[in-house]
């Protein structure tokens, strides 16, 4: 049996993870949510510290919003954060364990839902992420991509699944999709299931499923100024539905096609906080990557002796250096925060 051999492997083999240690439905939500386009590496601090700050529903519920931020500054994708925070407020004190009730929290989709229903409440359900999906694509020696084939994929491993250790079954295969059966590499000869696998001894199991080739990232030009009033710098709040949501930033904004970036941050910062910067002061060049796009940040610094002008209408705050260990920021504003500390 499939199933039997899988789950002797990960006894011995498994991945030793904090989640892997409780079975409270509270923590294995947040470490799924976590998880979500997310490397198990990058997790585990993370997991960690929130843990730390909020053992409980009741916990997370109570916390102000920007403490909470905070602890989610650098994982990305803060949507995930929102949501948690809003349905954590939402749960008295208690996640539900049914499919139908999950899957309508915010956050949750189908492979969350089923994920947690498996890891945290024994119930069999089989959540099938990339790794899973993969190595059920392999196993069936099934190479095209299409709802058909995914629909196959799902009901094989609903079928061969341990009815009496899902959370076990499930993990074993993410942990055999993030080792022996990855995406670019494999080793098939270690694998417990490689008898069961038409990939494996039908040709290259690179092979299967068939990738799309990835589209080239596009470069975002963007020019922001770093605000200096009273020795305080100027952060402004990102709006809650967007990409960042809920982080704090300095003001600034994409250069237009012909426009100098000097021309775009003192356009950009009237536009945003009504101040009419002179000549700011070029203080460098920021590159980051996020997951679609990478954005190229000339940098700014600008010391306002007034500002009767300012008017903004998002939420904004001025703050010394110190006080931004309470706020969260996206990553490339760390990364010119550097170069200004260098500059003064
Ligand atoms: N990726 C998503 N959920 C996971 C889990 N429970 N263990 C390891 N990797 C994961």
């Amino acid at each position: 049996m499939i199933s039997q051999q899988l789950l002797g492997w990960y006894s011995v083999n498994k991945r030793i993870l904090p989640w892997r240690k409780t079975k409270d439905p509270y923590k294995i939500w947040i470490s799924e949510i976590m998880l979500q386009q997310t490397q198990v590496a990058t997790v585990i601090p993370y997991y960690q510290k929130w843990m730390k700050s909020f053992p409980s529903i009741e916990a997370l519920a109570k916390a102000d919003y920007n403490y909470v931020l905070k602890h989610w500054e650098g994982l990305g994708y803060y949507s995930r954060c929102r949501n948690i925070h809003a349905t954590a407020k939402s749960l008295n004190g208690k996640l539900p364990d049914t499919f139908s009730e999950l899957i309508k929290l915010p956050g949750i989709g189908e492979y969350t839902a089923k994920t947690i229903l498996a890891i945290a409440f024994n119930k069999q359900e089989v959540g099938v992420d990339t790794n899973l999906e993969r190595v059920g694509f392999r196993i069936l020696g099934l190479k095209k991509k299409s709802k058909f084939n995914n629909n196959r994929v799902k009901k094989f491993l609903e079928n061969i699944q341990d009815k009496s250790k899902p959370g076990d079954f499930n993990q074993a295969l993410m942990d055999l999709g993030s080792s022996l059966c990855q995406a670019k590499t494999v080793d098939c000869k270690p694998c417990p299931i490689i008898s069961d696998c038409k990939a494996t001894t039908n040709e290259d199991p690179l092979k299967y499923p068939e990738m799309k080739k990835n589209k080239p990232i596009p470069t975002v030009n963007i020019a922001v100024c770093i605000i200096i009033y009273n020795k305080k710098l100027l952060l402004m709040q990102r709006p809650k539905d967007k990409m960042l949501g809920g982080l704090w930033e300095f003001p600034g904004g994409k250069i237009e096609k012909g426009e100098s970036s000097e021309a775009a941050v003192v356009r950009e910062v009237f536009e945003e906080t009504g101040l009419r910067i002179k000549s700011p002061k070029c203080l460098g060049e920021v590159k980051h990557q996020y997951s679609h796009f990478k954005v190229k940040i000339s940098l700014f610094q600008n010391n306002v002796k007034a500002i009767d002008a300012l008017k903004i209408k998002e939420k904004y705050l001025w703050t010394t250096i110190e006080g931004l260990d309470n706020l969260a920021l996206p990553k490339a504003n760390y990364k010119m925060l550097d170069i200004f500390q260098k500059n003064q």
